[in-house]
């Protein structure tokens, strides 16, 4: 019923165990197992002690307001996000703690104190007033992996205007329509980025975005690269470094509403689309806070790392809002892993002397390619604690990261969650839990999942189906920007009053849960969420392609490709040229991060009788599978002559 999507029975065999070691079990933060059945006895008090040991303007009169599926957490409680990011711990003793080490790709690099970070976003959220934002509008930030990156995002939310952030690999294209959608009167960018030796032309693709109508007025450049000094559009382009130089370094935090956005993050979906799911104030910030403190196991001396970027929802709740709602210190490195050596991940653990990685299955089997010698070449004894976020991670990689970046100490946390959560839902608790590789292995205390079958029962231990949200919880979203039906719809409608993750997911004996990748048309390219539509519309955008079909085909480092199948219209010739061609359109549209792999001509698409294209069979044909049921197929020949061409001879 669920469809596999590669590497899931190699999933399901694996046994070896990893109990969680002595001295890790004897320091963590939760040790006990009871938390768990705490948790389920009483959710909401479990949630409302996380809420509590944040900082509070006014405290809440309810803890949940639940309507189904519309859920209202704190409610009647006023707080702000920077407020308790950054000035409780300035206040707490924190003072001259680093909050961020940041590290560019030239090996440029800075330590922002929590007084500092207080002071430069308290400055940057006087110059976003000086231009006139205001509680309640959106501000988009296209930026690199920079500090003025975070000190934007907490700069938004002290003055109470929500913050959509576009991952600095977006196309012009692909930015309009977020900042369309949004109605953001102000852009945050940067001349350029670093990124493998050269530079990411960022303002040049804000500038070709804002062409024509737009309703963004002003637009803030940090200078980073020095390359577009001679760009600066007079009237809407004002430096950063010109704006905050006579601002003050005091600005009152605006006490939000629980309920009040915090930010819009947009993802894809299954329509071309993107969609901007909307995460508020007081539930956010308790969900990213407490799985921060209970899956990482934050301690006061750690130096953690994510190395996500800070435009996917990962970067947000564990580089940003979680681990600086913990006051820990967080990591953020601008560049590629292999510049200017393959090793470039580990130098940055060695020098800051990292205690805590999270990161990608995709890097991780990159780095596994690369080889021992890389890690083998830094002192990565201070590391304790390892994780895995934003795709099924195979047990091989697991074990290699476990072997050689862990040196066999440290614990693996395999993180399962999504834009649309907020926050990790499926974890291990590093000091209690016994890891199996490849297993997200349980629901976080409070999070009560169920895996259904297609008409809504329970599967059991040793069953497989759709991995389900029954309860609502803290940092879940409130909605996709502009679009109430299409909340309902997508997340609510399948079953009733359960929150449906459009992932498969199978149950162990153990109860332990494996997750088994997306059942929609979203496919995973390197950690990277892609609507396999978002690029069939990018495709039929270019004039000689009559029709376009997407799938993702397993890949041994980035865990699915995109293969495309095209009809191209008549009298068009087909050649390895439009090959290229297309492939390059692709990207210009969207973002080289949705480059198809593989494109194949194909003289027709198989479609059902009623005209649906059978991505199904598509994938066994790229995957090079025996076909699978094709008595639906309007005209079986077009797969026949398909398989014929591209599909392995079996
Ligand atoms: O399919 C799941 C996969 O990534 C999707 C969410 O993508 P996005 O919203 O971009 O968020 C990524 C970072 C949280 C999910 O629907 N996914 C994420 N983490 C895991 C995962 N699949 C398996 N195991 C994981 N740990």
């Amino acid at each position: 019923m669920v469809e596999n999507t590669g590497g899931i029975e190699a999933l399901l065999q694996e046994d070896r165990t990893f109990p969680p070691p002595e001295e890790f079990m004897r320091n963590a933060n939760i040790k006990d197992p009871n938390v768990y059945e705490e948790a389920r006895k009483d959710p909401e008090a479990f949630w409302a002690r996380f809420a509590s040991e944040l900082d509070w303007f006014q405290p809440w009169d309810q803890v949940l307001d639940w309507q189904p599926p519309y859920a209202k957490w704190f409610v009647g409680g006023k707080l702000n996000a920077s407020y308790n990011c950054v000035d409780r711990h300035v206040k707490n003793g924190r003072r001259n703690k680093a909050a961020i080490i940041w590290e560019g790709e030239p090996g440029d690099w800075k330590v922002y104190t929590y007084w500092d970070l207080q002071r430069e976003v308290c400055r940057f959220a006087n110059g976003l007033k000086s231009l006139g934002v205001q509680k309640g509008d959106r501000v988009t930030i296209y930026l690199p992996m920079v500090p003025e990156l975070p000190i934007s995002m907490l700069a938004c939310a002290r003055i109470g205007a929500a913050h959509s952030v576009i991952f600095g690999g977006f196309s012009a294209d692909s930015i309009r329509d977020r900042i369309d959608d949004s109605q953001s009167k102000v852009m945050i960018t940067a001349d350029g980025g670093y990124r493998r030796g050269g530079i990411v032309p960022l303002k040049q693709n804000a500038d070709e975005s804002l062409e024509g109508e737009t309703p963004v007025e002003k637009v803030v450049v940090v200078r980073r690269t020095g390359s577009a000094d001679d760009k600066m559009v007079a009237g809407r382009d004002v430096w950063w470094h010109d704006l905050v130089e006579d601002q003050p370094p005091t600005c009152e935090p605006e006490p939000m509403d629980s309920e009040d956005m915090l930010y819009m993050l947009y993802t894809s979906g299954t329509t071309g689309k993107p969609k901007g799911i909307v995460h508020t104030t007081g539930g956010y910030m308790t969900g990213t806070y407490a799985t921060s403190k209970w899956i990482f196991d934050l301690k006061e001396d750690d130096v953690y790392w994510c190395t996500a970027d800070i435009g996917w929802v990962t970067g947000h709740s564990y580089i940003v809002y979680g681990p600086l709602a913990n006051g820990a210190t967080s990591v953020m490195y601008e560049g590629s892993p292999d510049y200017p050596d393959r090793d470039r991940f580990w130098a940055i653990v060695e020098k800051y002397g990292c205690t805590i990685c999270y990161t990608a299955p995709t890097a991780i089997r990159t780095f596994m390619r690369w080889g021992e010698e890389y890690p083998n070449r830094h002192d990565m004894s201070t590391l304790r604690l390892l994780g895995s976020v934003g795709e099924p991670i195979n047990p091989e990689a697991w074990v290699w990261y476990w072997q050689h970046i862990g040196g066999g100490r440290c614990p693996v946390v395999d993180t399962w969650w999504q834009t649309e959560t907020g926050s990790i839902l499926i974890a291990p608790l590093p000091g209690i839990t016994t890891l199996k590789p490849g297993s997200a292995t349980q629901p976080f205390p409070g999070i009560e999942a169920e895996i259904l079958d297609e008409s809504g029962n329970p599967v059991g231990p040793g069953g497989g189906g759709y991995l389900t949200i029954k309860r609502p919880w803290p940092s879940m979203l409130r909605g996709i920007y502009g679009d109430p039906e299409r909340f309902v719809q997508q997340y609510w409608s399948r079953y009733p009053d359960t929150y449906f993750t459009s992932d498969g997911a199978k149950l162990d004996e153990e109860g332990y849960y494996w997750l088994l990748g997306r059942v929609d048309d979203v496919i995973n390219v390197s950690a990277h969420r892609i609507s396999t539509m978002e690029v069939e519309s990018a495709l039929v955008d270019n004039s000689k392609v009559a029709e376009a079909a997407c799938i993702g085909r397993a890949h041994e480092i980035k865990g699915q490709a995109i293969v495309a199948f095209v009809t191209i219209k008549d009298q068009v010739p087909t050649s390895d040229g439009l090959i290229t061609e297309l492939k390059a359109h692709v990207a210009t549209k969207i973002g080289p991060m949705a480059r198809p792999d593989d494109i194949y001509f194909a003289a027709e698409l198989p479609k059902t009788r009623s005209g649906k294209i059978m991505r199904r069979l598509l994938r066994d044909v790229a995957e090079g599978r025996a076909l699978g049921d094709t008595t639906t197929l309007a005209d079986p020949a077009v797969v026949e002559s398909l398989k014929a061409q591209y599909g392995d001879e079996e």
